[in-house]
């Protein structure tokens, strides 16, 4: 097979992983639970033909195999492909507007604020899947070493991490902070499905316009996963670093998760997510600070980083902040 075949069946199988990730087929090939396509389509109000190709395009990269009467299962390649299934998601259906417009997007006539555009719901329900793997098992690590009763998570998305942390810890509650209404939207129904709305309270907001609140006095611990790049550049990102300081005054910890820039050349070097985070965000016009970038940030914001720990998304960390006195700071 020629590189450009290669590459062309892999985009299109990208896709598949997506679609099949996200209509349910992933997760009951996994279970044992698709003898029929023909069935299961009908059950779940699919198209036969689409899914066909869909289940196709699978097989092709040896991911699922296909049997008797119709018989999906996993193929050699499943469980690599089941454990990483979010990126793809995030890739084909939270960005796929944005790569299909990117030469508009290059051009400098052709950068539109309509044209920059992603999907918010399948950004936040893809951090879900990729974050329950990869990213929760280092978080409930570092807050097993802490005490806190009141948690704010900005950028909060699904409110997975926030539902599971506060349901974790019966005597604390929580707030998620938003700017997306689809975010939003997502949240409060996940916090509602785990009967937690007596406990956690979803709110939409920018986290840059975030005042000093009433609200906020008894937070003790603010989280904030895979958005601290929003606040940057450099300039804006120490003046939110500081208002948080002060709208928070209670806060003993921030858990600041994000993805640093890889600062790595050559693409073939890369793992999985990094060439796609580092291409989507340049096109958005958004700067992506280095893990240097960060920690001389900190000091200047009120925080001082006490520990780093890496997670399991490449060029990923989390950086556990202690408040310092905003007057020595500057
Ligand atoms: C990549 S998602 C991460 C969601 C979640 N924290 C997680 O780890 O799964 C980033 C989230 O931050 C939100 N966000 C980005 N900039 C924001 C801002 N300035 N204020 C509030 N939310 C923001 C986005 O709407 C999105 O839901």
């Amino acid at each position: 097979m020629t590189k450009s075949q290669s590459l062309f069946n892999s985009a299109v199988s990208g896709a598949a992983i997506a679609a099949a990730f996200d209509l349910g087929i992933l997760a009951a090939v996994r279970e044992g639970l698709l003898p029929s396509l023909d069935e299961f389509c009908s059950n779940n109000g699919l198209h036969p033909p689409t899914v066909g190709e869909l289940v196709r395009a699978l097989a092709t990269e040896g991911i699922v195999t296909t049997g008797v009467g119709g018989a999906v299962h996993p193929g050699a390649e499943f469980e690599d492909v089941y454990r990483n299934k979010g990126y793809f998601m995030w890739l084909i259906q939270g960005y796929g507007t944005m790569l299909s417009t990117l030469s508009s997007l290059a051009r400098l006539d052709g950068r539109t604020a309509e044209s920059i555009r992603r999907n918010e719901h399948y950004v936040a329900l893809s951090g879900k899947d990729y974050g329950a793997q990869f990213v929760d098992p280092v978080f409930d690590e570092v807050v097993a070493g802490l005490d806190f009763k009141v948690v704010a998570d900005l950028g909060c998305g699904s409110a997975q991490r926030l539902t599971r942390l506060v349901d974790r810890h019966p005597s604390a509650c929580g707030v998620g902070i938003d700017r997306s209404a689809d975010a939003v939207a997502l949240a409060s129904r996940a916090v509602d499905q785990a009967d937690l709305v007596d406990r956690i309270s979803i709110r939409q907001a920018d986290a840059y316009e975030i005042t000093p609140n009433p609200e906020f006095a008894d937070v003790d611990l603010l989280m904030s996963f895979f958005m601290g790049h929003d606040l940057w550049p450099r300039e804006r990102c120490v003046e939110s670093l500081r208002t948080l300081r002060r709208s928070f005054p209670g806060v003993h910890t921030f858990l600041l998760c994000d993805t640093y820039r890889s600062e790595v050349d050559d693409g073939q070097t890369l793992p999985i997510f990094t060439m796609g985070f580092e291409l989507t965000h340049a096109a958005m016009g958004q700067y992506i600070p280095s893990a240097k970038d960060w920690m001389s940030v900190f000091e200047a914001g009120g925080w001082t980083c006490r520990s780093r720990h890496p997670i399991g998304i490449p060029f990923s960390d989390i950086f556990e902040l202690s408040p310092i006195d905003l007057d020595s700071t500057g």
